[in-house]
């Protein structure tokens, strides 16, 4: 849809006409056209982002052989939730408050295979010198009472635009595969009104939680076993070793 089409939408159900009440309808209108480019804004900040993952993980690929990230999600809060979280926080519609109080508009998830690349890329994205990190939560070293794990960061990046530089806000989380598989899973009992046995439910998540970091440690300490003995096998300064690096495609 174009930006006059979406406009249009916003504006439709409002209950005035714009010959009657002129004012009103311009201030309306450039408000939702305001929120519009805000919107736009939030969306080529997860660009940035998400490119400087791809950047990691590129320089991964040719560095060591592997990709530390399995796959990446990127979403822009709609604007249902975007409402309904600041109606949450008590805070009325407007850009001010949705700019301070909703850190979550542009939102990235990386997926990991293993747990120490988390932090490896959590790390290697927060010292460079573009990145401010404005929150940390690490919910692997504390997991929620339910078990939730991940880790969750809340970066400011600058993004240029044609005619101004601002420093947008993007929530990133970032988890193993297994993680992930539980957050999915869990998550589906927010939208249900009624769960049979919800005790028993809330239990066995939070023991598949448990085992989950278990595997997610074991799988970790193989992966480091068996890197160990690769490198000791294929000595680093080998002409294969060197010869390898160069053919492995840049992608
Ligand atoms: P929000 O108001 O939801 O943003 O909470 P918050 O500001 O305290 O942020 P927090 O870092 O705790 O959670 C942010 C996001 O992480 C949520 O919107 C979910 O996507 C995810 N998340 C947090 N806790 C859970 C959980 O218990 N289960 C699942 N499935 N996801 C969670
Ligand atoms: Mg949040």
């Amino acid at each position: 849809m174009n930006l006059q089409a979406e406009t249009t939408e916003l504006i439709a159900p409002m209950p005035f006409s714009m010959a009657e009440n002129g004012e009103l309808a311009r201030h309306m209108l450039e408000t939702a056209v305001e929120y519009k480019e805000l919107r736009m804004m939030y969306a080529c900040a997860i660009k940035e982002v998400q490119t400087k993952f791809e950047v990691l993980n590129t320089e991964f690929n040719i560095l060591y052989k592997r990709n530390p990230i399995s796959s990446m999600q990127t979403r822009l809060k709609s604007s249902a939730s975007t409402i309904e979280k600041l109606h949450r926080k008590g805070l009325s519609f407007s850009l001010e408050n949705l700019e301070e109080h909703i850190q979550d508009m542009a939102g990235i998830r990386i997926i990991c295979s293993y747990v120490d690349d988390i932090y490896t890329l959590a790390n290697a994205l927060i010292s460079q010198d573009d990145v401010t990190l404005v929150e940390k939560k690490d919910y692997i070293a504390n997991p929620k009472p339910n078990g939730y794990r991940s880790l969750h960061l809340i970066v400011s990046v600058p993004v240029f635009f044609s005619q101004q530089k601002r420093d947008m806000k993007v929530e990133v989380q970032i988890r193993t595969i297994a993680m992930d598989f539980w957050a999915s899973l869990e998550h589906q009992i927010k939208y249900k009104k009624e769960i049979p046995d919800q005790e028993n439910i809330v239990a066995k998540l939070r023991a598949c939680a448990d085992d989950i970091a278990r595997i997610d440690k074991e799988m970790m300490d193989i992966h480091q076993q068996l890197e160990a003995s690769e490198n000791q096998t294929e000595e680093e300064g080998s002409l294969l070793a060197m010869l390898r690096k160069l053919d492995t495609p840049i992608s």
